[in-house]
């Protein structure tokens, strides 16, 4: 049964990953047919607001390219849409949860710094932190080098042996965990296990027990952040390369020994939610993907309180004058993308498990109400009425001998209220 679980966890995880890196988002040239949900109202800042953003994968290479394009070909779009979003959310600073661009050349890291710089002018620090896509070609120092002024010179401390580092600011300790260091051969490579998952050396740990004794000691609220998942199960199977992270337990101990409230981690590609104890993980979904979201965080004396929210790409093509007609419509054209994602896989798998017409449409819809909720974050509320669609038994019946099918019935029977919001009580 466990073994089984795993199964499912893993194969979701993949699948997220995949849709993700897939762009799943194809061009839609006829008319809209999809409604697009509307941005709730999002009370203005209560205290600090903080943005968190993950996975930007910012790549100048990859263009839009004829009629049909895919999302993560706008990736330099959509930087300057989140950094004007955030600005204009009242954000005092927004953090980068790593992979901040798809492959570390430096061009495209020095591409990210222009943007980050014009964000800082404008009135938004940004701190970043290292993904697996970000080193290699270039090394930790060009990486610190890079980055100077978005966390490693205003650095109250680095490690030695990692591109770790915590700035103290708003009465916080922002704990920055470089959980990648390995990637391009870490600096203390005499430590590091391998080059495929997540590792943190003693010595990392032990300097990031120092920065936690001294946010103890001084009264100030750690918020922790590192690429890579930390409390997942799934993390912590050697065999799923991609994601295990090796001394999470670790870390999680750590954290939980000095009552740190929230780790904040990106790389999944997913908006997801894990708890334990007191110790929770909000995973921030990958930029490039529907609905190109980020988180929002505001804290107060009391309490630190996640509301999920959606870059409003059209109303930053239609302040700097975007003349594509994709990115002046970009919400409708993202959600028609989602719909022929779903019309297409039903249509793939009815190949082999035939469906008659009127069963596919109810099988697409199906798919496609279930898709649009979960990542809305809505899908905890909406079970019931999806499991009573016409489309829900046409399609596991479909969707057999498919990862889809797992897929689908894990996302509805896990589909979390956190993945809407949550608010942790500061103790
Ligand atoms: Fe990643």
């Amino acid at each position: 049964m466990k073994m089984h679980f795993m199964r499912n966890k893993i194969i979701l995880q993949v699948i997220a990953w995949l849709l993700c890196f897939a762009g799943f988002l194809p061009g839609c040239a006829h008319a809209a047919r999809t409604e697009v949900p509307a941005l709730p109202e999002i009370p203005p800042p209560a205290g600090l607001r903080i943005a968190v953003a993950s996975d930007l994968h910012l790549n100048p290479d990859s263009r839009p390219k004829g009629s049909n394009p895919a999302q993560f070909e706008f990736s330099l779009e959509l930087a300057d849409a989140l950094l004007s979003d955030a600005k204009r959310q009242g954000a005092a600073f927004l953090i980068l949860t790593g992979d901040l661009v798809n492959g570390g050349k430096p061009h495209r890291h020095a591409a990210l710094v222009q943007k980050l710089k014009k964000a800082e002018a404008d009135g938004l620090p940004v701190y970043v932190l290292p993904g697996n896509h970000d080193l290699d070609p270039i090394t930790q120092t060009d990486f610190a080098e890079f980055y100077a002024d978005y966390g490693y010179d205003e650095a109250f401390s680095r490690d030695a042996s990692s591109l770790s580092y915590a700035v103290i600011r708003d009465g916080l300790l922002l704990l920055m965990l470089d959980t990648a260091g390995y990637s391009a051969g870490a600096i203390n490579l005499a430590e590091a296990p391998g080059d495929t998952h997540a590792f943190l050396s003693d010595s990392t740990l032990r300097w990031a027990e120092t920065m936690l004794r001294h946010a103890k000691e001084n009264g100030l609220l750690t918020l922790c952040a590192g690429h890579y998942n930390l409390l997942p199960a799934m993390n912590r199977d050697e065999e799923n390369s991609g994601f295990y992270f090796e001394n999470a337990d670790k870390l999680a101990a750590l954290l939980k020994k000095y009552e740190v409230p929230l780790y904040l981690s990106g790389h999944a590609h997913t908006r997801a939610y894990y708890r334990q104890d007191d110790l929770h993980e909000l995973v921030t979904e990958y930029l490039l993907g529907y609905p190109t979201g980020y988180s929002i965080l505001d804290i107060d004396d009391e309490t630190i309180r996640y509301m999920p929210w959606r870059v409003d790409v059209d109303a930053w093509a239609a302040e700097t004058g975007q003349t594509s007609k994709i990115l002046r419509n970009f919400a409708q054209w993202q959600q028609d993308g989602l719909r022929d994602y779903s019309e297409e896989n039903v249509r793939y798998m009815s190949e082999r498990n035939p469906l008659s017409d009127r069963e596919r449409r109810e099988a697409a819809d199906f798919f496609y109400y279930v898709m649009d909720s979960y990542w809305q974050g809505t899908l905890h509320d909406r079970r019931e009425t999806a499991e009573s669609l016409p489309g829900c038994e046409p399609f596991f019946r479909c969707a057999e001998g498919y990862a889809y099918g797992w897929w689908l019935r894990e996302l509805l029977d896990t589909a979390a209220p956190e993945l809407q919001g949550f608010t942790i009580t500061r103790r």
